[in-house]
């Protein structure tokens, strides 16, 4: 790339360092849990032969792996109907030594996303999407926040950067991202805004934003000139360009020029949702533990 002699003066915020970070604590509590005869198991569903998904799968899998937690994938032909996905959660919901049943998205147009959704045990869902942990997130209060979101959460908690009564503008408004998102930082006291494709005049409300969020999957999106000096930008985006390049929704060279701290693709928010994962399902393992430990023990 040639240099443009671009002063940086944005901290970059190594999500990376910080997943790796996160990742020693677990391996701690996943050697708690074996002490106590409990071993996290985390069962990956993948539907289809969608490329991207196939990589994330795999991601999850090593970082399972770098942790100690075990995983099984289901690799299932994109033909798979809604009920024979229904019927594989269900043999996954019974099996105790599954704390976590993730299905990765999108799935086969065919399919039911809902149904496939609702059919996870609410205690196993690791990934927060089942209508029980959503209502949880509404409400301040879910044992499994959604992973980037709450990775995000992490990286801002880790950099020390106050989010209480600070002005946020989420751009994009999906249900595993730009909505979650807003909640948690609601939660957190953040006055939240959310922008997302209809928004008109995108420029009016990221300009306000002492932290901006942007998950929209459009490359560029984010200029300088739309970016408050000092502010925090959090990139969420991951662009596959025609010349190969992966980039986010954020021009990082001219807005780290500007932003006080700044998250980088590849390397920012990508690797604390993965750790965010593995997060959830040693919190499930514990859970199933402290459970097993109250319940009642059998005659024999
Ligand atoms: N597809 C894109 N992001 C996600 C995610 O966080 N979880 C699952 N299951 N699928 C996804």
């Amino acid at each position: 790339m040639a240099d443009t002699g671009a002063k940086v003066s944005a901290r970059i915020i190594d999500g990376k360092a910080v997943g790796a970070a996160l990742r020693k604590g677990l391996k701690a509590r996943v050697a708690a849990l074996a002490e106590a005869g409990a071993a996290p198991g985390l069962a990956v569903i993948l539907v289809g032969d969608d490329a991207a998904s196939g990589v994330y799968v795999r991601n999850k899998i090593h970082a399972c792996e770098s942790v100690g937690i075990r995983s099984v994938t289901h690799r299932l032909p994109a033909s798979t109907t809604t009920a024979e996905l229904v019927a594989l959660i269900q043999r996954l919901n019974a099996d105790r030594g599954v704390h976590g049943v993730l299905v990765q998205l999108p799935l086969p147009k065919h399919i039911d996303m809902r149904l496939v959704l609702e059919a996870i045990d609410a205690d196993k869902d690791v990934d927060g999407f089942h209508l029980y942990n959503v209502g949880g997130l509404v409400l301040g209060d879910t044992a499994y926040p959604p992973c980037t979101p709450f990775g995000v959460v992490k990286l801002l908690e880790h950099e020390g950067i106050k989010i209480e009564g600070q002005n946020v503008v989420v751009v994009g408004a999906s249900n595993i991202v730009g909505k979650p998102m807003a909640l948690m930082l609601m939660a957190r006291d953040a006055t939240v805004a959310i922008c997302h494709a209809k928004t008109r005049d995108l420029a009016q409300f990221t300009i306000l934003a002492d932290i901006l969020v942007v998950a929209a999957g459009r490359p560029n999106l984010i200029l300088p000139q739309m970016v408050k000096t000092g502010a925090v930008v959090i990139d969420v985006g991951i662009n596959r360009l025609p010349d190969g390049r992966l980039v986010g929704d954020v021009d990082f060279e001219g807005v780290s020029q500007k932003a006080s701290y700044i998250t980088p693709v590849p390397g920012g928010v990508g690797p604390m949702t993965v750790t965010m994962l593995l997060e959830n399902t040693v919190t499930s393992a514990e859970r199933a533990l402290r459970n097993d430990n109250k319940a009642p023990k059998l005659a024999t």
